[in-house]
């Protein structure tokens, strides 16, 4: 399947348009290489890529919802959980390998804990930095879905 019908089609609110994506893989005697094209591999054009590092120990991050975004997140080191959760249900993503990386659909409520020393969580974003995008409120993030169910 094109990564890019993760996309299509998708309406309804719902953890299950998150999805894991295997990354192709490089390696030989020199090392690894994974590369990240926006539009295949990455389910959108990729606009802007921001990273998450020096995490202090119990620390999260994230802990919002977007109405229009599109990520995947990355841990290009160590590892990390993602909570993912659309108003009804959660579910959470071990992330752990700098080949997978976690689709996060629109209308989804994230939270990123329990950071591994030195992880580096990178996102890839499908359009510059909005705040107004944000729920930065759960009770609006869920009184935003049910408007729109
Ligand atoms: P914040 O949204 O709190 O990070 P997290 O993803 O953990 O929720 O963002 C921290 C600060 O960085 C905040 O002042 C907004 C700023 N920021 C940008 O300027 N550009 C960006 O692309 C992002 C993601 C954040």
């Amino acid at each position: 399947m094109v990564r890019s019908e993760l996309v299509t089609g998708v309406s309804a609110i719902s953890i299950n348009n998150c999805k894991l994506l295997d990354f192709s893989r490089f390696s030989d005697a020199r090392g690894a290489l994974t590369p990240i094209e926006g539009g295949t591999d990455a389910p959108f054009d990729i606009k802007r890529i921001y990273y998450i590092y020096d995490v202090p120990n119990g620390a999260s991050r994230a802990g919002h919802g977007h109405r229009e975004l599109q990520q995947v997140l990355i841990a290009i080191n160590g590892s990390f959980d993602v909570h993912v959760d659309d108003g009804s249900e959660r579910k959470v993503f071990h992330l752990d390998r700098p080949h997978l990386g976690l689709y996060v659909a629109p209308m989804i409520w994230r939270e990123i804990h329990l950071f591994s020393l030195g992880a580096v969580c990178v996102s890839l974003a499908s359009a510059h930095y909005d705040e107004s995008d944000y729920f930065r409120r759960y009770e609006d993030f869920q009184n935003a879905v049910g408007e729109s169910s």
